[in-house]
């Protein structure tokens, strides 16, 4: 309580000298009435499925198939999916969607890092790097929802 109560005339301070800066631009009237779960459901889940479904090995009855995109519309699909990916974190740090919360911002921000080298991959095509830049990107999106996803933070 003591500790506080000298805080106080310091913060006021701070506060006071960091008004005379010029007041940041008003922000455009961004529509955020698409829920962040519509978002989810309807953009970022099919589109990941995209980039998680165009490499791998498959397991059937009648063998062994390897998957990779082969023609040059289906490599700049997989990019195309991801970059989708990457402006979908754009979005999800509007203010209206992320409520200042920095963290939230920072796990976004994750989701950019990791879709960015999905990107990177593609362009490569190289079909491993994109199996494995992949799965860093369900790290991102895992990392989020363990947090703010109340179905699994809440699932006890
Ligand atoms: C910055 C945080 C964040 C990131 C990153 C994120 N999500 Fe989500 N996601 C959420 C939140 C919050 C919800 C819960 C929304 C609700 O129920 O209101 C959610 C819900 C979902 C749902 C359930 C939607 C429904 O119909 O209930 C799916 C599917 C989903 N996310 C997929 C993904 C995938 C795939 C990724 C990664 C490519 C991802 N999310 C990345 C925050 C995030």
């Amino acid at each position: 309580m003591r500790i506080r109560l000298w805080l106080a005339p310091l913060i006021l301070i701070i506060t006071t000298s960091c008004s005379s800066q010029p007041p940041a631009p008003a922000m455009p009237p961004f529509d955020t009435s698409i829920s962040v779960k519509d978002l989810m459901a309807n953009v970022v889940d099919p589109t990941a499925d995209e980039v998680w479904g165009s490499v791998g090995t498959i397991y059937t009855k009648e063998g062994v198939f390897e998957l990779e995109p082969k023609t040059d519309e289906e490599w700049n699909h997989v990019k195309a999916s991801a970059i989708t990916i990457l402006e979908v974190g754009n979005l999800l740090m509007l203010p209206a969607r992320s409520g200042g919360n920095d963290e939230w911002n920072q796990r976004a921000l994750d989701l950019i890092t990791q879709t960015k080298r999905v990107i990177q991959a593609a362009e490569k095509r190289d079909k491993e790097a994109v199996f494995n830049t992949g799965a860093d990107m369900y790290d991102a999106c895992v990392n989020c929802h363990k947090r703010f996803d109340p179905a699994i933070r809440d699932a006890k």
